[in-house]
């Protein structure tokens, strides 16, 4: 499917918000050429960790510098603990203090955290400055830095606090995935193979052929496998910007994975684990309802096994797991939402009975104990 070397581009069809997506190996270090292209002047602000910055943040600098604008780097602590109002405020501050303008851009590089981060504040800087992905993760590149999605976290809940501002462009610059952690990787394995459920029965059979590939890195099929993401993303995103209803099937996975997150207090798993795990279960738990067949439960386990990610609910007691499950954000009036399979590349949102999940919970936690 996809061609050593080559680039592509793929756009968000938001009418006047529109932007491109450009997936290659490179495609950052063209980043002065599209600021021009944007109407960007004067100054260039990039957000970063320090273990971003010291892997990519010099040659992303030069090809800023070599443009013609005038560079600041703005570094955060690495983690998910960055996104608050105070760092938030900080790089508020630091605009100030560098003087940015209107026409001053902010380019976000880094995984999602960076992205919310960045995002936020750019969305909030002289009422909304142009914002400049680059994505380094792989959650980041198929998730993240695409939908305009921004925030940060509240210590009552995650990204509770944020604000929708797409960005001008995204520069998934697919080399970068290179130095990522393995762990890393895999995580975000798990948001690719989400997006072949909800949307494409033909990219979860290419899934299914390639993975061993994908898992290894082969440059083709990673830069397919973002392609097809960002083309699903930018397709349901400009369906339904502010997840009104089509939007909403992208939290397919994340009922009971954000659950199984907050059971772990947030240190066991990687978000991406957990949503491998929440897929893996509702998919059992649409099949309980006699919503999808056995195949289609099956298929998903074993895919997500081969990507090197875990299958298997840790035990907790049903009351607490039902609780977890009521604090999901997906939660509206009091009853909770569940993006549930109907066949691979299908699915359906559906309210869920505490009765009916409890049947089911019992009945999983009879198959788990029994299980080798
Ligand atoms: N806005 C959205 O639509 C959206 C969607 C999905 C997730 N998110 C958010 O994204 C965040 C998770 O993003 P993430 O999984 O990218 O985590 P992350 O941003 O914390 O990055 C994971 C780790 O990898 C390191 N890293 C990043 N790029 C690297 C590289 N190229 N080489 C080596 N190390 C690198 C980071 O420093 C970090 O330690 C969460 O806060 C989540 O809420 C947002
Ligand atoms: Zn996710």
């Amino acid at each position: 499917m996809g061609q050593r070397r080559t680039r592509h581009t793929v756009t968000v069809g938001l009418g006047r918000r529109r932007y491109e997506i450009v997936i290659g190996p490179g495609s950052l270090r063209q980043i002065g050429r599209h600021l021009h292209a944007l109407g960007c002047s004067g100054r260039v602000g990039i957000v970063t960790n320090p273990a971003v910055h010291r892997l990519h943040g010099a040659s992303l600098k030069q090809a800023i510098v070599r443009a013609g604008f005038r560079c600041h780097s703005i570094s955060v602590p690495d983690g998910e603990s960055v996104k608050t109002l105070r760092w938030a405020s900080h790089i508020l501050d630091e605009l100030v203090r560098h003087r940015f303008e209107r026409r001053s851009v902010l380019v976000a590089l880094g995984g999602g955290v960076i992205g919310d981060l960045a995002g936020f504040a750019a969305s909030m800087y002289l009422r909304g400055i142009p914002l400049v992905q680059a994505p380094t993760t792989l959650v980041a590149q198929v998730d993240s830095s695409v939908g305009g999605k921004t925030g940060v976290n509240h210590p009552r809940g995650k990204n509770l606090i944020g604000a929708y501002h797409q960005p001008a462009l995204v520069l998934s610059d697919t080399n970068m995935l290179r130095t990522l952690p393995e762990r890393e990787w895999l995580a975000g394995l798990a948001e690719v193979i989400k997006y072949g459920v909800i949307a494409d029965k033909m990219f979860f059979a290419f899934l299914e052929e390639r993975m061993e590939y994908v898992r290894a890195m082969r440059e083709e099929d990673v830069q397919t496998v973002v392609r097809r993401c960002c083309e699903l993303k930018a397709r349901i995103v400009a369906g339904d910007e502010r997840e009104a209803g089509l939007r909403r099937i992208l939290n397919y996975g994340h009922t009971i994975g954000h659950a199984l997150e907050s059971l772990g207090r947030y240190r066991r798993y990687r978000h991406g684990e957990a949503v491998a795990i929440g897929m893996v279960y509702e998919a059992m738990l649409a099949h309980h309802l006699k919503i999808c067949a056995q195949n289609v439960v099956a298929r998903q386990r074993a895919l997500i096994g081969r990507a090197g990610l875990p299958v298997r609910m840790p035990p907790h007691r049903f009351s607490k797991f039902w609780d977890a499950l009521r604090h999901d954000k997906k939660v509206a009036r009091g009853t909770v939402y569940c993006v549930l399979p109907v066949s691979i590349g299908k699915v359906r949102v559906a309210p869920l009975e505490q009765r009916a999940v409890r049947q089911w919970y019992a009945h999983c936690h009879d198959l788990l104990h029994r299980a080798p």
